[in-house]
């Protein structure tokens, strides 16, 4: 009898980690209802991406450079970690990277965010950027000069600076 509730236990132990950890695989946002609010809904509610995987080799809190946190926390979802090694030398569309930006003192300070939407700029390989506050009230979103700066200077990776996309 206590055997069998140990085990019933173990299973339904197993049974909720696994389900947390579950990241659906949801449609692609279009280039029609793109925009900031929709995105932090499909980080937030559609699929929590606390859920989405970290690269292998940068997981948790790392140092980083202005105009991001001094520390970060970068997620990547399912679209994108699942097709790498990219060989194209563009991650397919879906693709979502979530970075966490962090003050000194380990407080969430802002998330960017940058997300791969069809036909949504062409021009600069189809990025959606956006960048939020904890709460999510979006501060800067579409293609700001800034963010392509700086990524821009990454075409050859699709503008992702941590990843290298040929590796898996
Ligand atoms: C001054 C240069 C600079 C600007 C401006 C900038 N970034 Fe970044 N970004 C970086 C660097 C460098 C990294 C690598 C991580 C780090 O050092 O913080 C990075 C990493 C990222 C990542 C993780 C994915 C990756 O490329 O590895 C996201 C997402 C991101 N930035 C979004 C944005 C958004 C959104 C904006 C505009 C609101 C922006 N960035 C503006 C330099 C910049």
């Amino acid at each position: 009898m206590m055997n069998k509730v140990i085990i019933l236990l173990m299973l339904s132990v197993l049974f909720f980690s696994c389900a947390a950890e579950d990241e659906p695989k949801l449609t692609p946002l279009s280039a029609d209802e793109i925009s900031g609010d929709r995105l932090w809904q499909r980080i937030t509610e559609d699929s929590d991406f606390n859920n989405y995987r970290q690269w292998s080799g940068h997981e948790g809190l790392r140092p980083g450079q202005s105009p991001h946190g001094v520390l970060h926390k970068v997620f990547a979802n399912r679209d994108i970690y699942d097709a790498l090694p990219v060989t194209t030398g563009e991650v397919p569309y879906g693709s979502i990277i979530v970075k966490e930006n962090y003050t000194s003192t380990k407080k969430i300070d802002k998330l960017t965010v940058m997300a791969k939407v069809k036909g949504y700029s062409p021009e600069t390989n189809d990025w959606f950027w956006a960048m939020y506050s904890p709460e999510g009230e979006v501060m800067a979103e579409g293609s700001p000069s800034g963010c392509l700066s700086c990524h821009g200077g990454l075409v050859s990776n699709d503008y992702i600076i941590i990843k290298n996309i040929d590796e898996p």
